[in-house]
C-alpha cells in the first residue's frame, strides 16, 4: 500500500509510522507535516530512510492533491491537538482542523483514494462521574472546547463527503493516548518532565477529572485494522477500559519516580476542563476482532517513564518554552 500519513511528525503520526515501517515493510510511506510547534523530525529519525517527508500544510489544496494523487490511502493525523492551545488561540485550531480536513476530503474526492480520519472522543463532550453509560457510536455529538469543537466539524465533514460524493471514509475516535514522542505540553509527558528537570508537577483543579489513557500503539494498531477491514463509512470507537481520574494518574507518576506521591501543586483549572471521558469499545472489539496489547496502565506508564527518562535530549529542548507559557497563564 502506498500510505500518505499527514501529521506523522507529531506524537500518534510517528508512532503510526515506526509500527508502519517494523510490521508492514512492503508499504511505502510519506509523511505531510507542517512541522509545526508539535511536529518534530527528531520523532522519524529512526525511519527516515524507509519513508519520504514532505513540509507542507494539509491546507495546502495543491500540494494536497499531488500527494493524495500518488497514494492508495490517506491517514489522517495531522490537527492541533492542545485543548489548552485552541482556547488561546482558537483561529489556528480552526484552519487546521476544519479547513485542512476539507482540503484532505476534496483531494481524496478527486482521485478516488480511501480516507481514514483519525478523531478523538472530546467530540461527544463530557459525562458526569457516576454516570453508569459511556460513549458509542450513537451518542450525540456535544464539543465543548474550540479543539474539540473543530474536531467534530471535522468528522462531520467526512460523514457529509462520503454520502454525498461517495468518498471512500472511515472515522476513528479514540480516548487519551500515552507513551513515546507525545510533547511535554500535555498531562502524562508533562508531569514526568518536571520530575526529571526538578519541577513540581501541576495539577488542573482537584484532579477530579477522569481520562479514559490508551497506550499509543495500541490506537495505531486499531486504526490499521480499520484502515484494512472497516467498513466504509463507518465510525469505530478506540479505548482500552483504562479509566483513571488525574489525581491517580498523578500520584502514580510520582510513586513510579520514588518521589512523595503528594509533592505537586494544583493550579488553575482549565476553562470549560471536560470532567469525565470514557468510551465502549464493544463494536471495534466485537465486529473488527481488535484488542489492546497493553492492557495494563501501570506497567505502560512505567515503559513510558523509562522512554523519557532514556531520550531526555528529544524532549529537552522543548521543555523550558512550554513552562514558559504555562507559567504565562497560571498553570
Ligand atoms: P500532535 O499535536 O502531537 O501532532 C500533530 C501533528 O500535526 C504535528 O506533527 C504537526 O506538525 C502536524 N500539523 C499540525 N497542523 C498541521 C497542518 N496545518 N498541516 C500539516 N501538518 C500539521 O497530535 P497527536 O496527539 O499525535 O494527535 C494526532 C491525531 O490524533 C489528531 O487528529 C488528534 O485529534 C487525534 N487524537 C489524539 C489523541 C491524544 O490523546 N493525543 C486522542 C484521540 C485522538
Ligand atoms: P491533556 O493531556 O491536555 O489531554 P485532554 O485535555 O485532551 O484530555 O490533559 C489530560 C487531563 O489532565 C485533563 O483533564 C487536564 C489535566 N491536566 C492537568 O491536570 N495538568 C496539566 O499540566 C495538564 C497539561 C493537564
Amino acid at each position: 500500500m502506498r500510505l500518505l500519513v499527514t501529521g506523522g511528525a507529531g506524537f500518534i503520526g510517528a508512532n503510526f509510522v515506526h509500527s508502519t515501517v517494523r510490521e508492514h515493510p512492503e508499504d511505502s510511506v510519506t509523511v505531510l507535516d507542517a512541522f509545526t510547534y508539535a511536529g518534530r523530525r527528531e520523532s522519524l529519525a529512526d525511519v527516515e530512510d524507509a519513508i519520504t517527508v514532505v513540509k507542507g500544510d494539509i491546507s495546502d489544496a495543491a500540494l494536497v492533491a499531488a500527494l493524495v494523487a500518488e497514494s492508495d490511502a490517506v491517514v489522517h493525523f495531522a490537527a492541533e491537538t492542545h485543548v489548552d492551545n485552541s482556547l488561546e488561540d482558537p483561529w489556528t485550531t480552526l484552519q487546521t482542523n476544519v479547513v485542512g480536513t476539507f482540503a484532505i476530503l476534496q483531494a481524496v474526492r478527486r482521485h478516488d483514494v480511501r480516507l481514514h480520519h483519525v478523531s478523538t472522543d472530546e467530540v461527544y463532550g463530557d459525562l458526569e462521574l457516576d454516570e453508569p453509560s459511556r460513549f458509542t457510536e450513537s451518542t450525540p455529538y456535544n464539543p465543548s472546547s474550540p479543539y474539540s469543537a473543530t474536531k467534530a466539524a471535522s468528522d462531520l465533514l467526512v460523514r457529509a463527503w462520503v454520502r454525498s460524493y461517495g468518498v471512500r471514509a472511515t472515522i476513528s475516535n479514540c480516548s487519551n493516548n500515552y507513551g513515546p514522542y507525545q510533547h511535554v505540553e500535555k498531562f502524562i509527558p508533562r508531569q514526568i518532565t518536571n520530575v526529571l528537570t526538578g519541577r513540581r508537577p501541576k495539577l488542573y483543579g482537584s484532579g477530579a477529572n477522569v481520562r479514559d489513557w490508551i497506550h499509543v500503539d495500541d490506537h495505531n494498531s486499531a486504526v490499521r485494522r480499520i484502515l484494512e477491514k472497516g467498513e466504509n463509512g463507518r465510525t469505530y470507537l478506540i479505548a482500552a477500559e483504562g479509566e483513571r481520574d488525574n489525581l491517580t494518574v498523578m500520584r502514580a507518576i510520582l510513586q513510579a519516580l520514588g518521589h512523595d506521591p503528594d509533592d505537586f501543586d494544583h493550579v488553575t483549572d482549565r476553562a470549560g476542563h471536560d470532567l469525565r471521558y470514557a468510551i465502549d469499545p464493544t463494536s471495534l472489539y466485537n465486529e473488527l476482532g481488535w484488542a489492546p496489547k497493553h492492557a495494563n496502565f501501570e506497567e505502560g506508564l512505567r515503559a513510558t517513564i523509562d522512554w523519557y527518562r532514556a531520550n531526555e535530549s528529544w524532549w529537552r529542548p522543548l521543555k523550558d518554552a512550554t513552562e514558559g507559557r504555562y507559567e504565562e497563564r497560571g498553570q
